[in-house]
């Protein structure tokens, strides 16, 4: 257990400083090290691997469910010639079976041998984990973690070490786990969806021929490609719901327009329902101009154009909706990973802060910032670590 408890000592400092709910996108779930084992000549080193889980998670670590590791793996690829004559190759695999907790597996070379690398690989029990806040993390349903030295070209036996997480299947594909394994594991097709094209968020010129009109038909090609290509339920529902009512009349002699001014079924059904909320003006300004091409191409639980997913009683992703939201966009959590993220481009980024900015936005066009904030703060009572409206400043260096 050579550096674990340099290890808890990280980590318990991380945890405590961390006062806000947050739906984390991975967790952690165990640890491998290299150790030295002995001294002496030529003296031992070891790859040690812990379960941090069930009631072995230390009461620092927070999956309180016991998670088996199975058919865990360990590549090491070596940096030095006696490692080679040792390890019978450059590379080899070591079958450590299943690892569950609390037990820490072992594997031991000479103190001579150098490692440039080390995979750890496994596959999960369980992909939905009870966590010791009494939440549940669903988790992806394997793990490939690479243990790199950091620094220099050899792994450094009681200094390398590195924490193996379990990965929300979110980021940009349904079953795409945090990155993609760059060791050949893993399947080829992450889950990924085409983004649907969507009119209302691009500038046309006024070139016969390139003008909005002139493209609506192709535009709806490309749609229709999108539809052929796997796409969500919520992709289907808004590519559907844009050219329900082949907006003619828009656009002479054309077909298929899109139409910009489309708000989904249960978001319109929530504003008949909260006349005093302004949920059209924020789907139709702010959730379509900067957040919806994205969202509707995700899991379920980040479709923002499902009512139920915006409002914090009845979604799966976040713990506080208003929360959430408010710091993926504002800024000001402890998770600096997390500020500013959204929106996740920088155009769109740009153009939705600029919105709030009565200096560059001299049009004006609406202002989206205060549309999203006026949203969470109505339906969930806050946005953010901010509850005043207007809720968040613009930070320096935010806005260009
Ligand atoms: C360019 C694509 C894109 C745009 C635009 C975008 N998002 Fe996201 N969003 C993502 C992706 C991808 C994730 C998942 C990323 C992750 O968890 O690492 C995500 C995750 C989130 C999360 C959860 C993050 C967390 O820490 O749990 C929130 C909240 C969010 N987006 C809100 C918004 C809002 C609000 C907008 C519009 C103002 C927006 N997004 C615009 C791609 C986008």
């Amino acid at each position: 257990m050579g550096k674990i408890p340099v290890l808890l000592l990280i980590f318990g400092a991380f945890f405590s400083a961390l006062p806000e709910r947050a739906r984390a996108d991975s967790v952690i779930v165990g640890a491998l090290v290299f150790n030295v084992e002995s001294f002496g000549s030529p003296g031992t080193t070891n790859f040690e691997i812990d379960n941090f889980t069930g009631s072995n998670n230390l009461g620092v670590f927070p999956v309180s469910d016991n998670l088996v590791f199975l058919n865990a793996n360990l590549a090491l690829t070596c940096g030095n010639a006696t490692c080679v004559t040792d390890l019978g190759g450059s590379s080899a695999a070591f079958v450590l079976g299943d690892i569950a907790p609390p037990s820490a597996t072992s594997q031991a070379f000479s103190a001579f041998d150098e490692f440039s690398q080390a995979v750890f690989t496994a596959n999960f029990n369980l992909t939905s984990l009870a966590l010791t806040d009494g939440t549940t993390f669903e988790g992806s349903p394997s793990v490939s973690f690479t243990l790199l030295p950091s620094s220099g070209q050899f792994l450094v036996a009681g200094v390398d070490q590195g924490t193996i997480s379990d990965s929300a299947p979110v980021h940009g594909g349904d079953h795409y786990a945090g990155k993609f394994p760059e060791d050949g594991s893993g399947f080829a097709d992450v889950g990924g969806h085409f983004l649907p094209y969507d009119v209302g968020n691009f500038d046309f010129s006024s070139k016969p021929g390139l003008t909005k009109c002139d493209q609506e038909e192709a535009i709806y090609s490309l749609n229709q490609n999108v539809l052929n290509a796997r796409p969500t339920t919520a992709e289907k529902e808004l590519i559907a719901g844009w050219y329900a009512n082949n907006n003619g009349s828009r656009c002479s002699n054309v077909v298929h327009v899109l139409d910009e001014f489309f708000v989904p079924k249960s978001c319109q059904d929530a504003q008949s329902q909260n006349p005093q909320v302004d949920i059209v003006g924020f789907y139709q300004k702010a959730n379509s101009r900067s957040c919806r091409t994205c969202h509707v191409a995700m899991i379920e639980g980040y479709n923002f154009d499902h009512y139920a997913n915006l409002t914090s009683a009845n979604t799966d992703r976040f713990a506080i909706v208003g929360f959430d939201n408010g710091i993926n966009i504002c800024g000001g959590s402890l998770h600096f990973q997390r500020d500013h993220m959204m929106p996740n481009s920088l155009v769109t980024f740009n153009r939705f802060w600029l919105s709030a900015d009565p200096n560059a936005n001299i049009t004006p066009l609406p202002n989206q910032l205060e549309l999203t904030s006026n949203f969470f703060l109505a339906t969930s009572g806050g946005f953010g670590s901010f509850n005043a409206n207007p809720p968040c400043p613009t930070p320096a260096g935010t806005t260009p």
